[in-house]
């Protein structure tokens, strides 16, 4: 039995040394383990009680259950001391942070190119007293057709190849004209709109075609307009929008089934006076359709033509964009390449 005595005393010094050179929590742990846990060396101590005669467990009991009793409260102690020993390095590394010391500057974000021209757009149709309007993006043939004056049989449908959804009767619009129906029903004339939005083509793409691209809407309606306000409005638009006071446009003949008459509307070139790269040495760009709104589609939306006339175009965003910053692919626009984005 003086085996036993002794191996408690050996534990009991083992222990106190292991505690003593204890720098971090990971270390308490492990002597915790080694010695107090259930698989430790003072169970294992425990365990050889029960083997002991009844008389030698008198002397040994209490000795072990002393021997227990004082490892926990030296390993509670020791913790508590190693605890604060941590937090108090923990907070002298702070302390030791140089909040002035160089960092590396991060990549910063910009808005997109088409988020400034959008805003760009607006703010001038805005100054004319035009108002911003929206519509969905999933529309019925109604909308984009129907009510358009194209009716199911006409051969324009196919100007615009167009993405039907499997919903019977609806379709990604094709055109952001479809805004200008649903702003006839639920505004009252006189009207002035302009309506930026996404459109869809079933086109396979190239540098100047996307299957998704922007096109930005105009309407207005009143009594006695005529086609001299839609090409004082144009002018004014291209001039505001490409910043070129002296920039002139010219109207051609064109073919929409909602104007009568079409007309494309080009502007003279903005970097050149004699021929560039950018308008195919022609001093001309074509940039719009537009025209005077069919009676039918005033008809349609409620509007008598017999007083109200107006005039609508609309514009393909990417392509204003091109032309204003020498973008020579469309898909450029849509690739997510920082290099190209961030010299907007
Ligand atoms: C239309 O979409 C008519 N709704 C425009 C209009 C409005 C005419 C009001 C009269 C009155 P068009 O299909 O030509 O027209 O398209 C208009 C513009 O969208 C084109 O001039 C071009 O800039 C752009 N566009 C057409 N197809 C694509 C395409 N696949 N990718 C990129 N831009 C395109």
């Amino acid at each position: 039995m003086h085996d036993l005595k002794t191996h408690i005393e050996q534990v009991l010094s083992a222990l106190k040394k292991e505690l003593l050179s204890a720098q971090s929590t990971a270390d308490l742990e492990q002597i915790r383990v080694t010695y107090l846990g259930r698989q430790g060396q003072i169970a294992a101590l425990m365990a050889q009680l029960k083997e002991l005669s009844t008389e030698d467990k008198k002397t040994f009991g209490p000795l072990l259950n002393e021997f227990k009793k004082s490892a926990e409260e030296l390993y509670e102690k020791t913790k508590k001391t190693v605890e604060q020993l941590q937090s108090d390095q923990d907070r002298a590394k702070k302390h030791a942070f140089d909040v002035t010391a160089y960092k590396r500057p991060a990549l910063q974000g910009s808005l997109h190119l088409f988020t400034h021209i959008i805003e760009h757009l607006e703010d001038i149709f805005i100054s004319m007293g035009y108002e911003i309007a929206t519509g969905p993006e999933v529309v019925t043939d109604y909308y984009n057709f129907e009510a358009l004056n194209i009716p199911s049989d006409h051969p324009a449908r196919e100007l615009q190849d167009t993405f039907w959804l499997t919903n019977p009767n609806y379709l990604l619009r094709t055109h952001t004209s479809s805004v200008q129906i649903q702003a006839m029903e639920s505004k009252s004339v006189p009207l002035a709109i302009f309506a930026p939005g996404r459109v869809y083509r079933n086109e396979a793409t190239d540098a100047t075609h996307d299957f998704m691209f922007m096109q930005g809407e105009g309407l207005f309606i009143d009594k006695n307009v005529s086609v001299s306000h839609l090409l004082a409005t144009a002018k004014a638009f291209l001039r505001a929008y490409f910043e070129k006071y002296d920039l002139e446009i010219r109207a051609r003949p064109g073919y929409f089934p909602f104007v009568e008459p079409g007309i494309e509307i080009d502007a003279s070139c903005p970097f050149c006076k004699t021929g560039c790269s950018i308008c195919k040495y022609t001093r001309w760009i074509e940039l719009m359709g537009s025209g005077m709104v069919h009676p039918n589609v005033l008809r349609a939306s409620g509007i008598n033509p017999e007083i109200y006339s107006g005039f609508a175009w609309g514009f393909g965003l990417e392509r204003l964009a091109m032309v204003k910053y020498g973008v020579n692919d469309i898909r450029l626009f849509r690739s997510g390449k920082i290099d190209f984005l961030k010299q907007f």
